[in-house]
């Protein structure tokens, strides 16, 4: 009998800390062995050449998810975890959305049932929280998050999602009491709902102008305010999709501070600007996402971002609509930009986008790359060390990589349901050739070989990045026993 189920023979094992070029020998869906010269596996891949890192995890994806505005997304657990899989990520982690009146203990069972049916590689689950009810906030979440449900969403924007400041203090307080984590999409609604007004009335409907209403100031304020909320409760935040400079330059501060507020941006501000959104006639749609891409400096500002570590983790915010009336255009061929569905698909290329372009042209170092796709995500979501790394004991999962393969993108080769790409002929190098999941090889010479439903949920810990510092704000600290109570 073979000493290993699988071994990935010969590879540069690259994690978040190490490299070294050595096998990985896996049994029963786990590393079991790292070293030269490891007995035979009943399965081999030569990986000479090659590098061998942890699969991708990304913490933000939309998938068989119903918008705030009422739009269902292209992708279900099929098709979102497959294109997830040909990019070289091994574990996703989607939303459950309640929407207003509903439970948020039935939609996660209803999430979880799609999920366990479709998915072909692992998944966790978020919440993404809307009617913060006191049955939400009192019974349903604490039952939810002992279940591995761990980390929630809220929006300060949107007329179907927003949470007032008042309901946002609560699920923070929430959040704090039960050791979740809080992922806030910081925008100032009234400032974005007030622009867009003006630019209507004044005929302005295409497009473009989805990106001049959500206004960078709309994404600082909000991302400063979300702060100063979670500041005074002393509990962690982690602000999404940020692609403001000055929204970035507002978590750089509470980090100087000390405090615990992470970072997510997405490759979308990376590799997209406001220019995307004015193409000809309705094209721009394709890029429309909140916040939207800003211009050229905007990106060098995020790129600088996750150069210094402002940014603990780039995720795809793949949230899929395809370019016709089930998606985009939903609203009619010519519809005004607040009428066009928001998001950008990205789970496929995100890993090699950021290979080619971070690691590839010098922005960032390899192991830099492993943790801001890969190890960072498990970390800030209780999923480390099963996930997000390679070392004896953990779960399987892992992408090999020729350095070298030049692909140039076309939506064609793309395995998500939308349609199209917004990084149609962008030129990379470098792609993961053979996927890795709990020890199954999932992806291999073009070709899936997983079965739906072969996914498995992963219930998340509580993570670490949840505690609080146990710093509150003076006046509610308890050894001055004005607020105490209302904390502790
Ligand atoms: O435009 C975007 N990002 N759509 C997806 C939903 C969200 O807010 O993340
Ligand atoms: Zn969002
Ligand atoms: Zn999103």
């Amino acid at each position: 009998m073979a000493a290993f189920d699988l071994v990935v023979r010969g590879g540069e094992v690259v994690t978040a800390t190490d490299r070294t070029v050595c096998d990985v020998g896996v049994r029963d869906g786990k590393i079991a062995a790292l070293g030269q010269g490891l007995d035979a596996g009943a399965r081999e891949i030569d990986a000479a050449g090659k590098l061998v890192m942890p699969g991708g995890i990304d913490s933000h994806c939309h998938i068989e998810q119903v918008s705030g505005m009422g739009v269902m997304c292209a992708d279900d657990f099929h098709s979102g975890t497959v294109a997830a899989a040909f990019g070289g990520t091994t574990t996703i982690i989607p939303f459950a959305a309640q929407h207003r009146g509903q439970s948020a203990a039935a939609v996660v069972k209803d999430y979880r049932e799609r999920g366990d049916a479709k998915a072909v590689i692992d998944y966790a689950v978020h919440l993404i929280i809307t009617d913060p009810t006191e049955q939400v906030l009192g019974q349903e979440l604490p039952a939810l998050i002992r279940d591995g449900y761990t980390s929630f969403k809220v929006y300060m924007t949107y007329d179907g999602t927003k949470l007032d400041d008042y309901q946002m203090l609560e699920v923070l307080a929430t959040a704090r009491r039960e050791g979740a984590l809080t992922m806030i999409h910081a925008e100032n609604w009234d400032m974005i709902r007030w622009l867009a007004q003006r630019l209507i009335d004044g005929g302005n409907r295409a497009p473009v102008y989805h990106g001049v209403s959500h206004a960078e100031v709309a994404e600082g304020e909000a991302t400063h305010r979300a702060i100063a909320l979670g500041r005074l409760l002393d509990t962690p935040l982690l602000i999404v999709h940020v692609s403001a400079e000055e929204a970035m330059e507002e978590i750089r501060m509470a980090q100087a501070k000390g405090l615990k507020v992470y970072g997510e941006t997405c490759p979308q501000y990376l590799f997209l600007t406001l220019d995307d959104l004015d193409r000809e006639g309705m094209e721009g749609a394709m890029f429309c996402c909140s916040p939207p891409p800003r211009d050229k400096a905007g990106q060098k500002a995020i790129w600088h971002g996750i150069q210094t570590g402002i940014f603990q983790v780039v995720s795809s915010d793949h949230a899929p609509y395809r370019f016709d009336e089930t998606g985009k255009l939903k609203a009619g061929p010519n519809p005004s930009f607040k009428e066009i569905a928001n998001g950008v698909p990205g789970i496929e290329l995100r890993l090699p986008m950021l290979f080619s372009e971070g690691v590839g042209k010098g922005r960032i170092d390899i192991h830099r790359f492993v943790d801001i796709t890969s190890t960072a995500h498990a970390k800030i979501y209780g999923l480390y060390p099963r996930k997000g790394t390679i070392a004896v004991g953990t779960d399987a999962d892992m992408a090999i990589w020729d350095p070298e393969r030049k692909v140039t993108v076309t939506a064609d080769m793309l395995h998500d349901n939308t349609g199209y790409t917004p990084y149609e002929g962008m030129e990379l190098t470098g792609w993961p050739v053979q996927v890795v999941s709990r020890g199954r090889v999932v992806v291999e010479d073009g070709e899936l070989h997983a079965e739906q439903g072969s996914g498995i949920f992963q219930p998340c810990d509580k993570p670490e990045s949840a505690k609080p510092l146990g710093r509150v704000q003076r006046e509610l600290d308890p050894k001055r026993n004005f607020g105490a109570n209302l904390l502790f």
